[in-house]
């Protein structure tokens, strides 16, 4: 029944173009964000969601905490937006690797769109055929909610010829 009021309502925005009215109730955030938030209160909050992604890899907290249930995801590796599949795709992943979070911040474009980026530097997962990569996470907010994942990624082979490499 929730599922389907949020497909609805995704199906109404999309014929709006951009002016895309009230995300914040359309894609599911939780009561934990709020839908205006300050500059620093979005700093905040991107920064206790990347360290519980990151360091403390308490996949479903931080995403329950933070991220809209209709969640839009554009990782090659999930099926289906929201955050359900995200969490499991996460939970195959994260909790196999190391993952050094070298710089998180958020930023602005020119309409006020705020994204939380991530920069990782991901290793130790080669027993589960996980490549040591570079990984960036830009991640569209509403507010202080977390409503739409771009993935970049760039496994490191190792034999370029630049010592400084990536990080
Ligand atoms: C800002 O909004 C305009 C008008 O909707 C759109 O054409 C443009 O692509 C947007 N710019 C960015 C950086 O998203
Ligand atoms: C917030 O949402 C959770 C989960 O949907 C719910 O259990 C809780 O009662 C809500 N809290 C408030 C204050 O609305
Ligand atoms: C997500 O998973 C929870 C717990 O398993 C379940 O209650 C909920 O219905 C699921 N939501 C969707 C949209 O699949």
């Amino acid at each position: 029944m929730h599922f389907l009021v949020i497909i609805t309502a995704l199906a109404s925005l999309s014929g709006l173009g951009a002016a895309v009215p009230d995300e914040f109730t359309a894609l599911g955030c939780p009561n934990t964000t709020k839908p205006e938030a300050s500059p620093s209160e979005q700093l905040a909050a991107w920064d206790e969601f990347t360290n519980l992604m990151y360091h403390e890899k308490r996949i479903s907290d931080a995403f329950t905490k933070y991220a809209a249930a209709g969640y839009i995801n554009h990782s090659p590796h999930v099926t289906m937006n929201g955050i359900n599949e995200t969490i499991g795709e996460l939970s195959q992943i994260v909790p196999y690797v190391d993952s050094q979070l070298q710089r998180a911040y958020v930023g602005w474009d020119t309409n006020g769109t705020t994204y939380g980026t991530a920069h990782t530097k991901v290793s130790g997962g080669e027993a589960m055929g996980i490549s040591d990569s570079a990984l960036v996470d830009i991640i569209r907010m509403v507010g202080t909610c977390l409503v739409e994942h771009y993935d970049v990624q760039q496994t490191i082979e190792g034999a370029g010829p630049n010592p400084i490499a990536f990080f």
